[in-house]
């Protein structure tokens, strides 16, 4: 077996260290000779000193000059970026312009555009909705540049990183870190903000055989920022499999990784930070480091799950491969008081609901997972689901499916078994003949994580209480319920994957469950509509809870406001999060809303209580 080794440059120069890489972009690093006597560019030194109550704003004055930035700007070889929003062109002033303000309406909506800006996140209501599309009714509409971040570097090196690092770190400034800029809670963004901009580590090699962290067989070392449809591309060419997320764009190894990342072939393979074998970082002090099962150990362990962005920058990992496999679904749909789908009586659409959700732990015993919508249409409600199966053949499947179908026909829902789609290799499963894209979207959500034991005995009370929960939320709360049903077990995760930071909640769910509304984003509905829509929400995600009391929620599409985020979005991890965050990264340089050690911090400003990141970041 070839062993895995890392690339090993020796350093001629200075320091006389072995320094390890995974790609040629990771070799370009910051030395000790570079940031000689520039105590803007100096190395930051553990344990660290306290830092200033708040960060150093825009128009303070201790915030760098021109001359500085400046010179900053030449050491990153002109890498930084005076960012401004697209929209801008929408707007009187020195940006506008009427083609291009055409031009980005049109592709706002896309993921296409808004991950390729430097600036902008997804969800603008992070921000404020600062520059929105002028036609939205709410005529108060302005371009409010203040409230982006000031300055992004378009990291393309490890040195770019560690000089943004550095620069920030010794100027108090606000660090936040844009990958494709998908991430629901605004842990991407934050006003008068240094922004680093990781979105060009992309690389790829396949290692046939790797032994690393205690797990041998097939791996990938991958960059930082490969997305979804790069990762279906290497697959194809190197015939493996890797976890991937769902949708196209999103990034598979920055906040996707970090927070958990649940994909389609979850209960299978496990999370995303499940897969990773090793990881290069960046840590607040300005170092670029290894970190794997015996090198900083504590990193390893509190990045891969303990929260996007908080511990350090990741520029690239090894991660786990596997062998082709089949993937098959299955999708069928219910109605009431529509024209389409099996049309039946309300009562026997909930009974359905229910008899659906008595084969999930059957569906993840397989090794599948499945998704659905349900909601409201017009007088009646619909429930749209699909069940996902790595690993079986179409008439395997069909068999599979065949009870779930048979137990809906008892009740008088008299769909047929529809007959899979199958796919040969999992990749296929998700080709889209348009290329990759998505929508964008401006949303606040809220999220639950379903225990397993509730779902394993369909007679029970605790089973009946979830069932009734969901039907409240769509029935009377009117919003539409998603879920993704996976179940990805500390059993599964493997080794290392077992030693990380992922919730635990997770390891013990089978259910996902999300909701929005319409009323929480902006930039249409005023702060006080957006808070009286979320706490209306809210009222109705009370029923998740109380129906799951000792559950807790997935921090990557939950709500940026959870309540008691500390125990629902990292259980028993947080205390030892809290210690490395304190250890790694005295200065708080790196913060994200919801992220360990963020509830020393606020963001000042926000209108009514917002959880929104475009003002001063201070200590709370
Ligand atoms: C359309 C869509 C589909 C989704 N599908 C899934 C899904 O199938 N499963 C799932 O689990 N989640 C899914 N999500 C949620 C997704 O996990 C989060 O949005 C996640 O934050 C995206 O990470 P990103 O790096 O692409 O985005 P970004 O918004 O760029 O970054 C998100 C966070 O990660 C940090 N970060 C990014 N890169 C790095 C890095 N290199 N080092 C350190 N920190 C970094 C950022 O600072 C930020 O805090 C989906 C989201 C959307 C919008
Ligand atoms: C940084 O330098 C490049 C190249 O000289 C230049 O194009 C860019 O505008 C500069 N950035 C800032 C913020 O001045
Ligand atoms: C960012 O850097 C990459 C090279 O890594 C370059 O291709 C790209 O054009 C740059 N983008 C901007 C907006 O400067
Ligand atoms: C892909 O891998 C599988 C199993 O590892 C093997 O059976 C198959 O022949 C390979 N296909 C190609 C085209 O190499
Ligand atoms: C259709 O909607 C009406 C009005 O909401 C309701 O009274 C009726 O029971 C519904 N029919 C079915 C089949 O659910
Ligand atoms: C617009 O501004 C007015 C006056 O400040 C305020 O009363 C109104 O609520 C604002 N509208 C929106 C949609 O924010």
């Amino acid at each position: 077996m070839v062993q895995y080794a890392r690339l090993v440059l020796l350093a001629t120069c200075l320091i006389g260290q072995s320094i390890a890489y995974n790609f040629p972009y990771e070799a370009v690093q910051l030395q000790e000779s570079d940031v000689a006597n520039n105590p803007d560019l100096a190395f930051g030194s553990l344990p660290g000193e306290i830092p200033a109550d708040c960060k150093t704003f825009p128009g303070d004055d201790d915030w760098p000059s021109t001359q500085r930035w400046a010179a900053l700007n030449a050491t990153l070889n002109g890498a930084l970026i005076r960012a401004v929003p697209p929209l801008a062109a929408c707007y009187q002033g020195p940006f506008y312009n009427a083609a291009k303000c055409e031009d980005v309406k049109r592709q706002s909506g896309s993921s296409l555009f808004a991950k390729e800006d430097p600036l902008i996140p997804f969800g603008m209501w992070q921000l404020g909705n600062p520059c929105p599309i002028p036609a939205s009714t709410n005529l108060n509409n302005s371009c409010n540049f203040a409230s982006f971040p000031a300055y992004v570097v378009n990291a393309s090196t490890v040195k770019h990183i560690q000089l943004a690092v550095n620069f920030a770190r010794n100027n108090n400034i606000r660090v936040t870190i844009k990958n494709t800029g998908h991430d629901f809670i605004g842990r991407n963004t934050g006003g008068g903000a240094l922004q680093i901009w990781v979105h060009h580590m992309k690389a790829f090699e396949y290692l046939p055989s790797a032994s690393i962290s205690g797990y041998e067989g097939a791996a990938g070392r991958v960059g930082a920022s490969l997305e979804q449809y790069d990762l279906l591309n290497y697959m194809n060419a190197n015939n493996i499999t890797l976890l991937c997320p769902g949708s196209s764009t999103v990034g598979a190894y920055g906040g996707f990784m970090q927070g958990g990342g649940f994909s389609y072939m979850t209960t299978k393979f496990g999370l995303m930070a499940d897969q990773v074998l090793s990881l290069e970082v960046v840590t607040a002090d300005g170092k670029f480091v290894h970190a794997d099962l015996e090198e900083n150990k504590d990193l390893f362990w509190a990045i891969r799950g303990g929260g996007p962005g908080n511990f350090g920058i990741v520029t690239s990992a090894v991660v786990k491969a596997y062998e082709p496999i089949p993937f098959a679904t299955s999708t069928f749909e219910l109605r009431t008081n529509t024209t389409s789908g099996a049309q039946v009586p309300a009562e026997t659409f909930w009974k359905g609901i229910s008899t659906y959700f008595s084969h999930l732990v059957r569906i993840n015993d397989a090794k599948g997972i499945g998704w659905n919508n349900i909601g409201k249409s017009g007088r009646g409600f619909t429930f749209t689901g699909q069940v996902m199966m790595p690993s079986m053949s179409s008439s395997e499947f069909s068999s599979f499916m065949a009870p779930l179908i048979s137990d809906l026909n008892k009740i008088g829902i008299t769909i047929t078994n529809p007959t899979p789609k199958w796919f040969p290799t999992f990749p296929e499963s998700q080709f889209r003949p348009n290329g990759p894209g998505e929508g964008v979207a401006n949303r606040r959500l809220v999220s639950r994580l379903f225990p397993r034991e509730i779902f394993e005995d369909p007679t029970s009370k605790e089973f009946a209480k979830a069932m009734s929960a969901i039907r409240i939320f769509v029935e009377e709360g009117g919003y539409s319920f998603h879920s993704v049903d996976y179940h990805p077990s500390l059993e599964t995760a493997g080794t290392p994957g077992s030693y990380s930071a992922v919730n635990p909640h997770l390891r013990t769910a089978i259910m996902h469950a999300t909701g929005f509304d319409t009323q929480s984003a902006g930039p249409d509905a005023t702060p006080e509509q957006q808070i009286a829509g979320h706490t209306r929400l809210r009222k109705y995600v009370q029923y998740w809870i109380n129906a799951t009391p000792s559950s807790g929620s997935y921090m990557n599409e939950g709500d940026a406001a959870e309540p008691e985020f500390q125990e629902r979005l990292y259980g028993e991890n947080y205390e030892q999060l809290y210690s490395i965050k304190k250890k790694r990264d005295p200065w708080g340089l790196f913060y994200a809303v919801t992220g360990v050690a963020s509830e020393e911090w606020v963001v000042e400003g926000a209108q009514l209580g917002l959880p929104i990141q475009q003002g001063r970041l201070c200590r709370a």
